[in-house]
Parts: C-alpha cells; sequence; structure tokens
C-alpha cells in the first residue's frame, strides 16, 4: 500500500503539478464534460489542478481526498481565485453519495494508487452508486512503464527553499502487476537540510482489457477509450495516457 501524499510530498506535488499544468488532460476532460449540467464528484482531487478550470468553466463539482494536506492546498487554491466547492476528507474506496452525481472525474491515473483488484473494484462500484442512472464515468490509466533503475534528483526552488526529490529504489511483483518506488523527499535552507520524508510510492497497472473488465463488472458501460486525451487515437504501445469513458447502466 502507498503511504499517502502528505507533508513535503503534498509540498512538492504543488510545484511538480501546479495549477495550470496540463498534459491535455484537463482540456480533454473539459470538453467532455462540455453537456453535463449537475454535479461532478472528483474523488482524488487533490490540490485542485483539474477541479479548478473546470469551476471556472461553470461546473459544479464536489472534491474529496484521503489526504488533508493535499486538500488544504486545494481549499487555499479555490479561495485565491475566489471559487468554493465542497471538499470532503476521504477514501474513494468508501466515499459514497447515492445517485448524486451527472459525472464522476478520475484523471492522472489515480486509480492505480488502489492496491488490487477487489480494492479497486468496490471503488469503481463506489462511484457507480454515487451516480445517477446514465451518468458518466471519465477516469484515466497511465500505460505501465516498468523501468528500474533509479531516476534523476529532481528538484524546485523557491526563495530560500530548495526541493529535492530522489527515486532511490524501484522494483516489480509481476504476481501482483505491481511498481513500488522510494521516493526520498528533502527540504532545504541555505545548504542545510531542514525536513525529509520517505514517500513509498505504489502503482497498480492494468492491461487495457482486464480494466474494461473491471468497469463492466462494476456496472458501466463503456462508451469511448482515448489515448493522449484525443479521441480519434486509440491505445497502442507508443501512446502514454488512456482514458476511458464509461456510464452508468
Ligand atoms: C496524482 S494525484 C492527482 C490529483 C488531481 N486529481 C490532479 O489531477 O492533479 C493523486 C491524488 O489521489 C489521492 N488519493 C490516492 N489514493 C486515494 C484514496 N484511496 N482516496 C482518496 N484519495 C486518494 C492522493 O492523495 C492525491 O491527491
Amino acid at each position: 500500500m502507498s503511504w499517502a501524499y502528505s507533508d513535503l510530498v503534498a509540498e512538492v506535488y504543488g510545484f511538480d503539478l501546479p495549477l495550470g499544468h496540463t498534459v491535455g488532460d484537463v482540456e480533454y476532460y473539459r470538453d467532455a464534460l462540455h453537456n453535463i449540467r449537475g454535479r461532478i464528484l472528483e474523488p482524488a482531487c487533490g490540490t485542485g489542478r483539474m477541479m479548478i478550470p473546470l469551476l471556472e468553466a461553470g461546473h459544479k463539482i464536489d472534491g474529496a481526498d484521503h489526504s488533508p494536506e493535499m486538500l488544504d492546498a486545494c481549499r487555499q487554491n479555490l479561495e485565491a481565485r475566489g471559487l468554493s466547492a465542497e471538499l470532503y476528507v476521504a477514501d474513494m474506496e468508501s466515499f459514497v453519495r447515492p445517485a448524486t452525481y451527472e459525472a464522476v472525474i478520475l484523471p492522472a491515473g489515480s486509480i492505480r494508487n488502489l492496491d488490487g483488484r477487489a480494492a479497486t473494484l468496490r471503488t469503481l462500484q463506489a462511484f457507480h452508486t454515487s451516480l445517477v442512472s446514465g451518468g458518466l464515468l471519465l477516469i484515466d490509466l497511465i500505460a505501465p512503464r516498468f523501468e528500474t533503475a533509479p531516476g534523476p534528483m529532481q528538484y524546485w526552488s523557491q526563495e530560500p527553499y530548495v526541493w529535492t526529490r530522489h527515486t532511490s529504489h524501484l522494483e516489480f511483483d509481476p504476481v501482483a502487476n505491481r511498481t513500488t518506488q522510494f521516493q526520498r523527499y528533502e527540504k532545504w535552507r541555505d545548504g542545510e537540510l531542514i525536513d525529509t520524508r520517505l514517500h513509498r510510492f505504489c502503482l497498480q497497472h492494468w492491461g487495457l482489457d482486464e480494466f474494461r473488465a473491471l468497469l463492466e463488472e462494476s456496472g458501466f458501460e463503456v462508451i469511448g477509450l482515448a489515448a493522449d486525451y484525443r479521441d480519434d487515437r486509440t491505445p497502442t504501445a507508443k501512446t502514454g495516457d488512456w482514458t476511458y469513458s464509461a456510464v452508468r447502466r
């Protein structure tokens, strides 16, 4: 099981994937939700990177996340823009609001943060219960890449601080189809280490047919599968991000 996005990990997320950061996903979700007039749920909304542009486009969105620190950052980001939304500290596996939402969105491959098939199925079923009949689920998978060599050090700076991240260990469990990385986060001031945290980051990987079967078992009908945030592109080994559109049967 991954450790939560807390403390330094949440702080660095705001630099690594700041508001305004998009790989085409923000535009894709905004267009795909164009006809939705009712409430939308983003059950792992993080700092609001996706949620805030959707609120600015006029949508009504509730956000949830199991990390209080990520939600604090989201709250501050909303306030700074004069926006408001209901935010819940909750685990997406058990957060249910029966027949409340016209759409549920899970970008950034966050479904991979769940540990194994049973947890993933329970979560998809929770989304199904929270949707109105015919409601839309938009959900990303990021294509698995099984690098096992440590990556380069990454850093971000903002006077007087520097934050660094080293990915020191990676492993792949072929039985569970899961990767584990140990990421060491550090915060420096004037060359002095003032804070550090180890983040165990696990990702559950899925083949496309396997994930479609999970969606169907959870009561969804798959109506679309886009690659790299383009409906005219189908997934291949060369595409990176896959987005399912599915409706509640
Ligand atoms: C990669 S970030 C994505 C955040 C945001 N959706 C975005 O697109 O920038 C993953 C988020 O999922 C949250 N998360 C992971 N597992 C969760 C769970 N079981 N329930 C709720 N939130 C979870 C993390 O705390 C983190 O904020």
